[in-house]
């Protein structure tokens, strides 16, 4: 299973990406995420020109609409050639089955795909109350990550936190994509349920996806390489 360190693109523009990664040397191409914000801002070609710069790309667009449109959406993805893409598991396993029929390319070859189960922003409270879910929020992503599984997806993005219990439910296969990364003793920001990278480690987690702690840091360099390191590192025996 290649687990690796994901960097998101959270910029505005092309110009402030590339300019970011302009600070790593030419032999080292960080795994990125290009979210909402930069598809949208600049279309994608942005996904065609990080993919020529030798960059892995998770094109995260949390897709969620009715099956026969999610699935031609899908299939529109898959011609760019991004390594992970996602959706959102409310969506039903229809709408993911039909997701993975899109995504499928004519030679039987697709992006993995994963689903997001519940928001990290969005409250239990909230979800009983809006959404009128009444189980816990802990027991909805266990059964969303059940939903993907059974759906045929790969895995889903989750906190680290519940990366252990994903894995009990659906097996150690299934991959978990896992935000709210920090350094140990660093600022949380606005994430609340945050693990170190070797804790995600330790936790389960197939891939780490690590804003601030790295964009915002003095060295960005040398924050991405402390990261890769801490979550890379072969566990002690
Ligand atoms: O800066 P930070 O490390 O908190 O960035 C985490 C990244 O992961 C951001 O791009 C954020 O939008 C994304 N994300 C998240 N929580 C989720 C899903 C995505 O923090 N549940």
């Amino acid at each position: 299973m290649p687990k690796d360190v994901i960097i998101p693109m959270d910029f505005s523009s092309a110009r402030e990406s590339y300019d970011f990664l302009s600070l790593f040397p030419a032999g080292e191409k960080p795994f990125v995420k290009i979210g909402m914000e930069l598809f949208y801002s600049e279309g994608p070609e942005i996904v065609r020109e990080m993919k020529r710069r030798g960059h892995k790309i998770f094109l995260d667009l949390k897709l969620h609409d009715i099956p026969n449109t999610v699935k031609k959406a899908m299939a529109a993805l898959a011609r760019l050639e991004v390594e992970i893409t996602n959706l959102h598991a409310a969506g039903t396993t229809e709408m993911m089955r039909a997701a993975l029929e899109g995504l499928t390319r004519p030679d039987g070859t697709r992006p993995l795909l994963i689903a997001v189960t519940q928001l990290t922003s969005t409250s239990e409270a909230r979800m009983q109350s809006e959404l009128l879910i009444s189980a816990g929020v802990e027991e909805t992503v266990r059964h969303y990550a059940q939903n993907a599984r059974r759906a045929g997806l790969d895995g889903v993005v989750c906190s680290p936190l519940e990366a252990a219990a994903v894995k009990a439910a659906c097996g150690v296969a299934f991959l978990t994509v896992t935000p709210g990364i920090r350094f140990a003793g660093s600022a949380k920001d606005d994430q609340c349920r945050i693990m170190t990278p070797e804790k995600a480690r330790e936790a389960g987690s197939d891939y780490i996806v690590v804003g601030r702690p790295i964009i915002a840091a003095d060295d960005p360099l040398a924050a991405y390489r402390r990261c890769a390191k801490e979550f890379l590192a072969s566990p002690s025996v």
